[in-house]
């Protein structure tokens, strides 16, 4: 099972936006697709979050009009606009964290590989040049397919020699959130103090919620399992055939990846945590990058919290995907 302290670390502050006392460096957090669905909104969080000094917002349209909009917020955080390629390096220049949620989303019918196509070379562009400007920056991946697009970020980073696992992340933390919110829903929790671990990957059947690690410590039925389970695993499908052509999760995804930045943030100025994350880890044997809590710190990844869990056989089921993933992305940027 996952350390006790680890999950109790998680249910204190690990899963929530905090502010850390007694810091003085300044963070650059920049946000590539800053236009766009998710974009938007999450620009929004990330310029009220205390810990955020500059926020950098690139898109390949109307990032003018976002950056004007957002710099008349009463804020901390300095905004700056980056439009199209030959702005990108000035946007990530000198950035502590790098958040990424450029690129197409999903329509009724279609899987998240079905974006791969579009998104894999969008994501491979971006990395080549963090790579060279940003290649101490921790970089989080939401750009669908994750399973994939994380591969190909660590493949271009690889190829330009800057390639450190310890920076390099995929978004996994909606899969949290809509965790906690339908487990609290279900139960009568309260959703703001419910933690529920997910692990594997983010997609379908490689998302592997650990229902038996929820905190507080919480009974289900095999019946109640047999629901929640496959709701979790499908409900980035359950928004994309309620919003009916018109994209995918955004709002939700905003302040998951908020969440998210905000714990990288935090873990650089020294203050240790704990959230899921896809990363490259050897947290389970036969699969290259998969999803665990992981401690954060100044570095990125600090620990890699391993999981023997009740649902190993979940696990063992998403290997198998996870690898067909995993080895399209490097596939794409090694040309084979
Ligand atoms: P969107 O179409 O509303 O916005 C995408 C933005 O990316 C647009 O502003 C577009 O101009 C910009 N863009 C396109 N090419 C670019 C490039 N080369 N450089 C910079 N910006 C570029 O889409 P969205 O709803 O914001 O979703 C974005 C991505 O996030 C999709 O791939 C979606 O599948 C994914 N997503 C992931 C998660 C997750 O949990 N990881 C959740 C929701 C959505
Ligand atoms: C989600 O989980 O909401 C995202 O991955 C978007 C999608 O295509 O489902």
């Amino acid at each position: 099972a996952l350390p006790a302290k680890s999950l109790a670390s998680a249910a204190a502050n690990g899963l929530r936006l905090v502010s850390v006392r007694n810091s003085s460096s300044q963070p650059k957090v920049a946000l590539l697709g800053a236009s766009g669905g998710i974009g938007q909104p999450l620009g929004l969080l990330l310029k009220q979050d205390p810990l955020v000094a500059h926020l950098a917002l690139y898109d390949v349209v109307n990032t003018p009009g976002v950056a004007a909009d957002l710099s008349h917020i009463d804020s901390k955080a300095k905004v700056t606009a980056h439009t199209g390629a030959a702005e990108l390096h000035a946007a990530v220049k000198d950035a502590d964290v790098i958040v990424i949620p450029a690129g197409v989303p999903r329509k009724p019918g279609m899987t998240r590989d079905d974006l791969f196509n579009t998104n894999a070379g969008i994501v491979r562009d971006l990395v080549e040049t963090i790579a060279k400007a940003a290649p101490k920056a921790l970089i989080a991946i939401i750009t669908n397919p994750v399973n994939s697009t994380v591969p190909i970020a660590a493949e271009v980073l690889k190829k330009n020699g800057v390639y450190d696992k310890r920076r390099l992340f995929g978004v996994t933390t909606l899969d949290v959130v809509r965790s906690q919110a339908f487990v609290a829903e279900l139960k009568g929790h309260d959703a703001t103090k419910t933690v529920v671990p997910v692990v594997g990957g983010h997609a379908g059947i490689t998302i592997i919620p650990l229902l038996s690690q929820t905190k507080p410590s919480t009974k289900f039925s095999d019946e109640e399992i047999a629901k929640l389970t496959p709701r979790i695993q499908d409900a980035g499908t359950e928004v994309v055939n309620a919003k009916a052509g018109a994209g995918s999760a955004t709002l939700s995804m905003a302040l998951a990846g908020a969440r998210f930045a905000n714990a990288l943030v935090r873990g650089i100025k020294g203050d240790k945590n704990v959230q899921c994350a896809y990363v490259e880890s050897d947290a389970v044997k036969g699969v290259q990058y998969f999803s665990t809590p992981v401690e954060l710190g100044p570095n990125g990844v600090e620990k890699i919290l391993g999981v023997t869990s009740y649902e190993q056989k979940l696990i063992d089921a998403s290997v198998a995907e996870l690898n067909k993933n995993i080895e399209k992305g490097v596939a794409f940027v090694k040309g084979k």
